[in-house]
């Protein structure tokens, strides 16, 4: 299958409901309605609201439009984690998908600000669920979705991040960081999926897994191509974790071991998938397509 193809697509449904979610561009406070469309229409590949679709509809043949309220609130929330990673406190980065950073535009408190305002409207798209799942689906959603979010998931990592800042860290810091600032919201993203299709304990087991394994190999890359990437293709700086001294895993274990480190926890992530069987393509390709991709 031309992945590329797939993901396209499916990014165009997601794109046009988060412009149909989002303030118009004239709703007060204009600032803010401008801030928040401008950092979320600025393009992405929107992996994580297409891990949510692709489970959703591929594994368990639900309905594209009931699942994109929790597609788009997934993407909402990686929103406002990238417009703060990049505030001057944080990574301090000039460009984000190849525009300048939201702070660079408009400044640093409205970018705080418009972050916030994308996390907690997230949580409330999640309540449009309710039409066509039940409420103990609306609320592990919920819970999913928190969890992957917050000190237990992304937050919690991005602090780790922070605090590794110029420190050498062991392997096991490394792992947690990686799979915290970025691995949780992924892992919320497949297994809001797996919770939207009535997965069972097993299929959840498994889609997890598969999660926990693209997440941090997602991460690996990441640190990669900051080091040897594009910086057009990519549309941020490269060399942003050098000059900062972040904890990546190039720094801790090379270019070459990384790039196989990446490899096989994809190779890991795909096995998991063998319970699923032919629909589980999409899944197995966009696995493939995390450890390839050159943005
Ligand atoms: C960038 O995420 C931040 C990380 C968690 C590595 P993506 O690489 O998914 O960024 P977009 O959404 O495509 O811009
Ligand atoms: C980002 O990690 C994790 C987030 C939660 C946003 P990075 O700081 O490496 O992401 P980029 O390289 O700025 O996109
Ligand atoms: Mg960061
Ligand atoms: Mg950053
Ligand atoms: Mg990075």
């Amino acid at each position: 299958m031309n992945i590329k193809e797939f993901i396209s697509q499916k990014a165009e449904v997601i794109n046009e409901a988060l412009s149909d979610y989002l303030p118009a561009k004239n709703e007060k406070p204009k600032t803010l309605s401008q801030a928040m469309r401008y950092s979320v229409l600025a393009g992405g590949k929107r992996l994580r609201p297409v891990l949510t679709l692709t489970v959703a509809t591929e594994l368990f043949a639900k309905q594209e439009e009931t699942v994109l309220p929790a597609a788009v609130a997934l993407e909402m929330v990686h929103n406002y984690s990238l417009i703060h990673d990049d505030l001057p406190c944080m990574d301090d980065d000039n460009y984000r998908r190849g525009k300048l950073t939201n702070h660079k535009v408009f400044g640093d408190a409205i970018a705080v600000l418009a972050g916030d305002a994308l996390l907690t409207y997230a949580f409330e798209l999640l309540t449009q669920l309710k039409g066509d799942f039940t409420a103990e689906q609306v609320v592990e959603v919920n819970r999913e979705l928190a969890q992957g979010a917050g000190w237990q998931g992304m937050v919690g990592g991005q602090v780790a991040d922070i605090i590794a800042q110029g420190n050498s860290v062991s392997s096991e810091e490394l792992e947690y960081i990686h799979s915290h600032k970025t691995g949780a919201l992924l892992k919320a993203a497949v297994r809001i999926g797996g919770i939207l299709g009535e997965a069972d304990a097993e299929e959840l087991a498994a889609l997890t897994v598969y999660a926990q394994n693209i997440g941090l190999s997602f991460q690996i890359v990441d640190d990669i191509l900051d080091i040897v990437g594009d910086e057009e293709k990519l549309g941020k700086d490269i060399g942003s974790d050098l000059d900062q001294e972040k904890a990546t895993f190039p720094e801790v274990y090379g270019l070459e071991e990384s790039k196989s480190m990446a490899r096989e926890k994809i190779a890991t992530a795909k096995e998991a998938l063998s319970i699923f069987g032919e629909p589980a393509q999409p899944l197995l390709a966009l696995a493939d397509y995390i450890v390839a991709r050159d943005y």
